[in-house]
């Protein structure tokens, strides 16, 4: 595989440059490993999302759609293990007051003492770390006014629990047997101290997750089943296949309730990393519930009289590295005429922007022009209109920011109706009658693609 031009610190200045993420409460200096997402980031995000909707509730029949609370009783986190075993293994520093994980001194990961010499922590002649103490990773809070006086609860650091806690309800009304599953996206949240590379750990952070409850027997079928078709799925956003792979979990690796989980990786600038774990978590969450709340919570199975406990193959992703897997994937930089260009090459469905209306001058009738044609697609795809500056920098921004097509109205366009669709992988200019622009753009949009950084590689 040839060498890709992207890298992590690229990806991060375009995301400032473009406003579409940055680091949260800058004024006051930032925080640690969280992120906003302006414009083009709420749009791109929102895509991703739009995408997993689509392929769980729009393109089957056997799922729901939930949103749980973040903040569930506080035993959830007793019974699904969380309070007892979501934990890192920390060490401070007792001279620079940093905190380290305990299993990440090592070169591999990369992680330095912040005093001179850069070396690895507890590698410096200052360097004087504690004994490893396990740290949970669930951020704590209160209900009630006092703090002493009020329960502590936690804010979720997952969203599958909110899942299980209504298997029996969603079960009442949706009218569904096993197989079927629930699926939700939302925020969680985790106390994660290790550097984040970007938005790729963060304190909060969206997950989408999809519990799918299977008759025992079926287990390993359907974690065949979801394997695959979260693979497709991300193929499917334009990922390049040389890209992901599969990694099935060594048994010393598995949590504490899957019999077996694989990784959907990605090759990030940083190296293979997870982007969504699959796994099969057996019948523990509904059993651990079942338990602690004292509710039956198992499938009665009125033709055969079978009564047992579901189990549960979940494919878990994040809404984030979804995303930063987009941009690095689509980061390219070429040249046009001599000029360095920067640009997404996004699949369209991904790119934030669709299409772009641009006049090539600010008179003559052309803006006017312009803004009917705007109005005309803004109902199809989302679209932005621009008339600062010259059409070379208009067009470079559009780039940036992965916009399949410019649609340029120039002095012809007054006079025979006619535009012209500029494609922002191949530079070629069609022209297309003003009226039949949406259809034709539409028709793009729908068309199949792959990534034009995959041509280059052959
Ligand atoms: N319910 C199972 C579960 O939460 P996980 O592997 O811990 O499994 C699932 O998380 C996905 O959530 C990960 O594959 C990753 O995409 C995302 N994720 C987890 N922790 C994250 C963090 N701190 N920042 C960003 N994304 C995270």
């Amino acid at each position: 595989m040839p060498d890709d031009v992207v890298t992590m610190d690229k990806i991060v200045s375009l995301c400032k440059r473009r406003g579409i993420i940055f680091p949260a409460s800058e004024i006051y200096g930032g925080i640690a490993n969280t992120y906003d997402y302006g414009h083009y980031g709420v749009l791109l995000k929102r895509n991703v999302v739009d995408a997993w909707w689509q392929a769980m509730i729009g393109d089957r029949d056997d799922i729901v759609a939930l949103d749980s609370a973040i903040i569930q009783h506080p035993r959830t986190w007793e019974a699904s293990g969380h309070l007892a075993g979501f934990t890192d293994p920390l060490v401070d520093c007792r001279t620079c007051g940093q905190r380290f994980r305990a299993d990440h001194l090592d070169a591999e990961h990369d992680v330095r003492c912040p005093r001179k010499p850069s070396v690895l922590p507890g590698q410096g002649p200052d360097c004087n770390l504690t004994e490893a103490r396990e740290f949970n990773l669930m951020f704590e809070t209160t209900i009630g006014p006092v703090q002493e006086a009020g329960s502590t609860v936690y804010l979720r650091p997952e969203t599958a629990q909110g899942i299980f806690l209504d298997f029996k309800t969603v079960l009442g009304f949706a009218r569904r047997k096993p197989p079927f599953g629930i699926a939700q996206v939302g925020k969680s949240f985790r106390n994660e101290i290790t550097p984040g590379n970007f938005i790729f750990r963060t304190l909060e952070f969206e997950q989408m997750e999809m519990e799918y409850f299977v008759p025992p027997d079926d287990a390993h079928r359907w974690y065949l089943h979801w394997l695959e078709a979260r693979m497709d799925w991300y193929e499917r956003l334009g990922i390049r296949g040389d890209h992901l792979r599969l990694r099935a979990h060594e048994q010393d690796e598995l949590s504490h309730y899957s019999s077996a989980t694989s990784d959907v990786e990605y090759l990030y600038p940083i190296g293979w990393q997870e982007l969504e774990g699959i796994a099969n978590r057996g019948n523990f969450d509904l059993t651990q519930h079942a338990q602690h709340s004292g509710e039956k919570l198992e499938y009665f199975d009125q033709q055969s009289g079978e009564r047992y406990v579901p189990h549960v193959i979940e494919p878990a992703a994040g809404v984030g590295r979804a995303t930063l897997a987009l941009l690095c994937d689509a980061y390219d930089e070429d040249q046009i005429g001599g000029e360095a260009r920067t640009v997404l090459k996004l699949h369209p469905q991904m790119a934030p922007v669709k299409v772009a209306v641009l006049p090539l001058v600010r008179k003559d009738g052309q803006p006017e022009l312009a803004h009917e044609v705007r109005n005309l697609l803004r109902r199809r795809m989302q679209t932005e209109y621009d008339e600062g500056g010259s059409i070379g920098r208009r067009y470079r921004r559009q780039d940036e920011i992965g916009t399949p097509w410019c649609v340029t109205i120039d002095h012809q366009s007054l006079e025979d109706r006619t535009v012209t669709v500029r494609d922002r992988d191949t530079l070629t200019q069609d022209r297309v009658a003003v009226d039949e622009l949406p259809d034709v753009l539409a028709g793009k949009l729908a068309a199949p693609w792959t990534s034009p950084k995959l041509a280059a590689e052959a």
